[in-house]
């Protein structure tokens, strides 16, 4: 599966522009602010119905118009697929496959998987754990539809128990029975979820460190480590032993919804102790990871966008990452780049075939 084209109308800066890709490696190249990274969004906009970067639809509609489309044509083994998406202003969202409009967004996820990198994945190592939970839930939701299920009613008892744990301390009362009815609730579904998390990130480790390694060829060690409140003791003693805690906060403390990965470079944590090149090289891994194991469970190999690659990463580092991904096991790429002169030394290099777009 690959783009093969794709039309902007209105799309951000881009009035009327038409793209016409390579299936393997396709390079947006020039100065700051032409819209490589808007083209790359656009791409994702059409695979996954929503941008990388924005949350608000409208936000992405050209600044003196009402509306923007998205068309594009997926190259699939035996057809194609024109895949269309509008924003209007007052109207919303439409999206349509060879013109029939899709009732749901959530059908067209998974026919089209795409993994984009960029420099807002920094957030990952910088920011708390909600964002790595996010990851690691999103990477099991796209082929285990009983995870996403289960996850959401996860999320709706523990707010129920939440709101009773307020309500026993703003009224100084306690009914153990009616909080027993939540835990006993709950604690499948948490058990549930960390096993499925113990199982991807047992499944993860290993391909990331492969890709590490091949990176910065292997002159650091790296690591990954899932801590949980479940790793102590089975769910259902854990609510009662942090009961009198609970009761006192007003919400669960303990759980998986608390749940984060450590993120190691030779030991220490790379938040604090990793270059701005290791932790890039680092987010890279992961993401190559993660588009490893989407390709496994769909049967499809994802379409990859790296965003400003090369910035803070040295030669060698870029080099060994353009040679992996321009292998066999990776589908169509889409780099951005400012300086057109060292994409195409490095595409010459390696002899890919490959488009380069002056913007
Ligand atoms: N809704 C919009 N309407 C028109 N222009 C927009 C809209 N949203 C963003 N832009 C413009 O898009 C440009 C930014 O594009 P983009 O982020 O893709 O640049 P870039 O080529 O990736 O630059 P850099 O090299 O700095 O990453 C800005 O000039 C911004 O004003
Ligand atoms: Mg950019």
């Amino acid at each position: 599966m690959y783009l093969k084209e794709i039309k902007l109308r209105n799309f951000k800066n881009f009035i009327e522009s038409d793209f016409e890709f390579s299936p393997k490696l396709n390079a947006f190249v020039g100065r700051n602010g032409v819209g490589k990274t808007n083209v790359l969004d656009s791409i994702h906009y059409l695979a996954l119905t929503k941008s990388y970067l924005n949350y608000s639809d409208i936000q992405n509609i050209n600044f003196d118009n009402d509306f923007f489309t998205l068309e594009g044509i997926f190259e699939k083994e035996k057809s194609e697929d024109v895949i269309f998406l509008s924003v209007q202003k007052e109207k919303g969202k439409q999206l349509k496959r060879n013109s029939k409009t899709f009732e749901r967004m959530s059908d067209h996820i998974g026919l089209y998987p795409l993994v984009m990198i960029s420099p807002y994945d920094l957030d990952l190592i910088k920011e708390g754990s909600e964002v790595r939970r996010k990851f690691i839930d999103n990477i099991i939701s796209q082929s285990d539809k009983e995870y996403l299920s289960t996850l959401i009613r996860y999320n709706r008892v523990l707010l129920q128990r939440n709101t009773l744990l307020k309500y026993f301390f703003l009224n100084h009362t306690f009914d153990s029975n009616s909080l027993e009815i939540y835990d006993s609730e709950l604690t499948p579904l948490g058990e549930f979820i960390y096993e499925k998390r113990k199982e991807l990130i047992a499944q993860l480790i290993p391909v990331f460190k492969d890709y590490y390694k091949l990176i910065s060829k292997g002159n650091e060690s790296v690591d990954i480590v899932y801590n949980s409140s479940l790793d102590e003791k089975p769910f259902a003693e854990l609510l009662k032993s942090g009961l009198d805690n609970d009761r006192m906060a007003q919400y669960t403390k303990l759980g998986i919804h608390k749940d984060d990965l450590e993120f190691k470079i030779t030991g220490y944590p790379i938040k604090k102790f990793g270059s701005q090149g290791q932790q890039k090289s680092f987010l890279i891994a992961l993401k190559l990871t993660q588009l490893e194991l989407i390709k496994k469970n769909l049967k499809l190999t994802p379409i990859l966008l790296l965003d400003d690659i090369f910035d803070k990463l040295d030669e060698t580092r870029v080099e060994q990452l353009i040679k992996l991904v321009n292998e066999e096991r990776f589908g169509q790429i889409f780099i951005s780049d400012t300086h057109p002169e060292r994409t195409g030394s490095i595409l010459q290099k390696i002899n890919a075939e490959s488009r380069i777009f002056e913007l």
